[in-house]
């Protein structure tokens, strides 16, 4: 299977996860575990963080304890949801502000949860390597999104 192949099944994956349960916390949990297996050794952690009363609250998870609320412009997280922008960080001792939730993490990215133009939360991936993420894989993430999103 080529690389195309491999974003293309993992989208559908998450698609039929997503339809055959109505479960949110349910749905979430295993759709980190789905990212967690495509990713492999690239990504150190992958989870969720939702709005809640305007901050977002670390939802289901996979990976080493994390900070459980970062306020809107804050961090990678945070910027991501402030500026309705994915955030691409190459490397996260360089981005201003970044919340170090494990001092291995070298990159990130961060995908937004939309709905009607408001931000319903964030897909976090972190790794141990540098520039583990780039265009191809907020492109696939940015379509798990809107699978997601349906479901909030
Ligand atoms: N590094 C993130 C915080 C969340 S952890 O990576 C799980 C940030 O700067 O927003």
């Amino acid at each position: 299977m080529n690389h195309n192949e491999e974003m293309t099944c993992f989208l559908e994956q998450a698609k039929a996860l997503i339809e055959s349960e109505t479960d949110v916390i349910a749905n979430l949990s295993n759709i980190t575990a789905l990212i967690k297996d495509f990713y492999g050794t690239r990504c150190s952690w992958a989870g969720f963080y939702l709005m809640k009363d305007g901050q977002l609250v670390l939802g289901p998870f996979q990976g080493k304890v994390a900070c459980t609320r970062i306020r809107i412009g804050k961090g990678v997280c945070g910027t991501a949801a402030h500026t309705k922008t994915t955030q691409i960080v190459k490397n996260v001792h360089e981005f201003e502000g970044h919340i170090a939730c494990d001092s291995g993490s070298n990159s990130e990215i961060v995908v937004n949860l939309m709905k009607d133009e408001q931000v319903l939360g964030v897909i976090d991936l972190d790794s141990y390597q540098f520039a583990a993420f780039d265009e191809e894989d907020a492109w696939m993430l940015e379509k798990l999104s809107e699978i997601v999103s349906q479901i909030l």
